[in-house]
């Protein structure tokens, strides 16, 4: 993961690095550092932990100068410690690098730079760039990268100042992304589109290979091939919308309360206030194709595996497309079998996870058709894919997603009608009625926050609060929602929790049930109903602690819970709407009462962009 930014102007670097580091806290908060030249002067200043340490050590004590670089980590090679964080530098100390990603033959590399006399001060794979720009430097530091980026193996994307180059940096990127903010006067070199926009709207999307020169006023780049290229400038319009907490104690707790107005402006947008018409204008370039389909394969990770899992049942109850779900890292991977009438479906809200992106380049080399359901415009993904459908949740900032996850919900749904209809499985009076159902869950979503206190509530109890373990069960479209629910709690409260399908809890699991484990029932109103109660009357028999996730009015279910989470009824394939509610805060409520740290858990990143 980790962030990168550079500035090349006439400002104040250290100001605009630190701004920029800030917006790029999602991709790593292990250590934070800038190296700023003032002059011939090239002074560095890094911190172990969150970006608040490097400030508070810059406060007082500051770095002048108007050219830099800054670094957030999400610590790959070597601890999180202040040796490790980045910049990194040359042996001489002219030379400083920052790096997202993973040097793959570092250990080689690292071995023939000590044989040639280098001494290594980190544990990190970066360094050896550092080294190894330094040896190949002979007067031309854009072309010392490149030899340095030919020789390095896997995906990086690094920037680079060095004393004695006269306001000179140098941008590269292979595998991870890499873009170039053009301003009036000054350049930026940043890891993604927002950490630059409070300075500038137009912007260079780097491609696979491409090297960067930039001084203020002007910005050369090399291709892959080592030949000079134009790039198009994109006016970028999407809406950098710093985001703040707006009173909340927590981004995740905003985010969760944005849903209703998420998903009801994404259906609106799509969809409209009533009828049986659904305009997706994304997936026009793939109309054509739609027709042939027989199958489609979601690929994701995270929490947009799980949405990939509700988005299966859903398009096979509604359109009758048989549908395989696959997590990104096992399917870039494996060898599998995809044809032409294939649609490779990808989920992912930055659109920049590792993982996915490979999987979709990997699709897209076999010729396969792909798209893209995604959050961040400009991503990766979202540019890169045939065809892209937005899910418009806005910035997630909260490690743990929430509105990216319903979003991806109420977009797979509309997907999945639109489908239905195109492939006349539904005509359009059946479309009418199953809109008007969708468009009727915004509501109900505020009705499931607006019971936030008895969960509140319910999440301090010891039983659950200093529970060690916990195991989330549900059937169906209950079970999509119980491994969401899991892996919520499990992320920011560091309780160990399972997500089961509740059919498969005699074949083993029920062997933990004792009156100690919490289990968390998705028991809503639906199809499987009277078999989520055989598991839950099984589930008490054993002393197990149960909360259920309720339909309204259901007290055969409700007698049978410890605790329990109405909703309100809803029909089941929108079911994963209503469930995610009181799972997101439960998960909220239990981890704030242990005094955990909600919106930057430890050890995860929101934006993960390395393998
Ligand atoms: C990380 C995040 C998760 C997210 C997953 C996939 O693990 O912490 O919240 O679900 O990446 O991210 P994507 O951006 O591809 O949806």
């Amino acid at each position: 993961m980790c962030g990168i930014v550079g500035y090349a102007g006439s400002a104040y670097a250290q100001d605009i690095i630190l701004d920029g580091l800030k917006r790029l806290e999602y991709r790593g908060y292990d250590s934070a550092g800038m190296a700023v030249l003032d002059g011939d002067r090239l002074q560095v200043r890094k911190r172990a932990g969150k970006l608040a340490r490097l400030v508070e050590s810059l406060t007082g004590n500051s770095l002048p100068g108007s050219l830099g670089v800054g670094h957030t980590r999400w610590a790959t090679h070597g601890e999180p410690n202040e040796t490790n964080a980045h910049p990194h530098l040359s042996a001489d100390g002219r030379i400083a690098v920052v790096h997202n990603g993973i040097v793959e033959n570092a250990s080689q590399l690292r071995h023939s730079l000590e044989a040639e006399g280098i001494v290594f001060r980190s544990g990190t794979d970066t360094e050896v760039l550092a080294h190894l720009i330094a040896r190949h430097y002979a007067g031309n530091l854009p072309e010392a990268v490149a030899r340095c980026m030919r020789e390095a193996e896997g995906a990086m994307a690094i920037c680079v100042v060095m004393q004695g180059q006269g306001g000179l940096m140098v941008g590269a990127r292979r595998g991870s992304p890499l873009i170039v903010g053009l301003g009036d006067g000054e350049m930026f070199i940043a890891s993604d589109v927002p950490t630059i926009l409070s300075r500038t709207r137009r912007v260079i999307y780097l491609e696979e290979g491409d090297i960067c020169t930039l001084r203020r006023d002007r910005c050369d780049i090399l291709d892959a091939a080592g030949a000079p290229v134009e790039r198009l400038v994109v006016e970028v319009t999407f809406d950098s919308a710093a985001a703040e907490k707006e009173g909340y104690p927590h981004f995740m707790l905003k985010e969760i309360h944005q849903q209703p107005s998420v998903v009801s402006h994404q259906i609106l947008t799509y969809a409209g206030d009533r009828g049986g018409h659904i305009s997706l204008p994304g997936l026009i370039p793939l109309y054509e194709r739609m027709e042939s389909l027989n199958r489609i394969v979601i690929v994701a990770c995270g929490t947009a595996w799980h949405a990939g899992i509700v988005g299966k049942y859903l398009i096979e109850r509604f359109a009758r497309v048989p549908v395989e779900v696959e997590m990104a890292s096992e399917f870039r991977y494996g060898d599998r079998v995809l044809d032409d009438r294939t649609l490779v479906l990808l989920i992912t809200q930055s659109g920049e996870t590792a993982d996915t992106v490979e999987a979709m380049r990997m699709a897209k080399r076999s010729a396969r058709c792909t798209l893209a359901i995604v959050n961040v415009e400009g991503s990766t993904i979202a540019r890169e894919a045939d065809a892209a459908l937005f899910t418009h949740a806005g910035p997630e900032v909260g490690v743990a997603s929430t509105k990216g996850y319903t979003s991806q919900l109420s977009a797979l749904a509309l997907f999945a009608l639109d489908l239905a209809g195109k492939r006349n499985v539904l005509c359009e009076e059946e479309l009418c009625v199953w809109l008007d159902r969708l468009r009727a869950i915004p509501d109900m979503m505020e009705r499931c926050i607006s019971r936030r206190d008895a969960v509140r509530n319910c999440a301090r109890k010891p039983v659950y609060r200093d529970a060690l373990h916990a195991m989330f069960i549900g059937r169906g479209f209950g079970y999509a929602s119980a491994l969401e629910g899991a892996l919520k709690l499990k992320e920011i409260s560091y309780i160990h929790v399972e997500g089961y399908a509740a059919g498969e809890m005699k074949h083993g699991p029920i062997a933990l049930v004792t009156d100690a484990l919490p289990v968390i029932c998705i028991a809503t109103r639906d199809a499987v109903h009277s078999k989520m109660l055989s598991n839950m009357q099984e589930i008490k028999a054993r002393g197990g602690q149960i909360i259920g996730i309720v339909s309204d009015g259901d007290t055969a279910g409700a007698e049978l819970c410890n605790d329990v989470f109405f909703v309100p009824e809803c029909p089941a394939p929108f079911s994963p709407l209503l469930a995610a509610i009181p799972l997101q805060l439960f998960a909220y409520y239990v981890a704030d009462a242990l005094g955990r740290d909600v919106d930057q858990p430890r050890n995860l990143a929101k934006s993960v962009t390395v393998e």
